[in-house]
């Protein structure tokens, strides 16, 4: 069955839990540690115990030390609760120059992380993005985003590992 990506013209248009998920979001963006890039960026993980993790950027002088808000979010959620599955995560961003109207689409290495959460997860992970106003883009699961993966089970083919 083909998978989609929903696109809505406003977060008028979400269903209540996940407008309400970009909202928490969009408030994690406010505190995120962005000096160096002015590019702040919020997510939020809605686990299935109804738990909701939020987190923000946080960069570093050492450029490459810094991380994405994505990412930070999914470890934590897992490292709080590492057998809970993750039915959504709402992303959103803002920079210092204008505003963002367009979908934030996480980068490569949150959707190396993002799509191994989901297969652990045991169920798809909705992917909602937008950037502080416009449409909103929902990717129905990390198998939209993130085509031919490379997941553990391809790892576990050629090496002699316990998992
Ligand atoms: N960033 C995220 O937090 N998530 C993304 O999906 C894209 C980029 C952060 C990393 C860096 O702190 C800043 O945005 C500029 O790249």
């Amino acid at each position: 069955m083909p998978l989609h990506v929903l696109i809505l013209n406003s977060d008028a248009e979400l269903a209540a839990d996940d407008k309400h998920l970009l909202e928490q979001a969009r408030k994690a963006s406010e505190n995120a540690y962005a000096p160096y890039s002015r590019f702040q960026v919020g997510a939020a993980v809605k686990l299935a115990n109804g738990e909701v993790i939020t987190a923000n950027n946080q960069e570093n002088a050492a450029y490459p030390s810094g991380l994405c808000a994505e990412r930070i979010a999914l470890f934590y959620a897992h490292s709080r609760f590492p057998d809970i599955a993750v039915e959504a995560i709402a992303i959103t961003a803002k920079g210092n120059k204008g505003i963002i109207e367009e979908p934030l689409s996480p980068c490569g290495a949150c959707r190396q992380v993002m799509a191994e959460s989901e297969k652990n997860s045991n169920q798809p992970m909705r992917v909602i993005m937008q950037g502080q106003t416009g449409p909103v883009m929902i990717a129905e699961s990390m198998k939209v985003l993130l085509p031919f993966s490379f997941l553990d089970d391809y790892l576990h083919r050629y090496t002699n590992t316990d998992r």
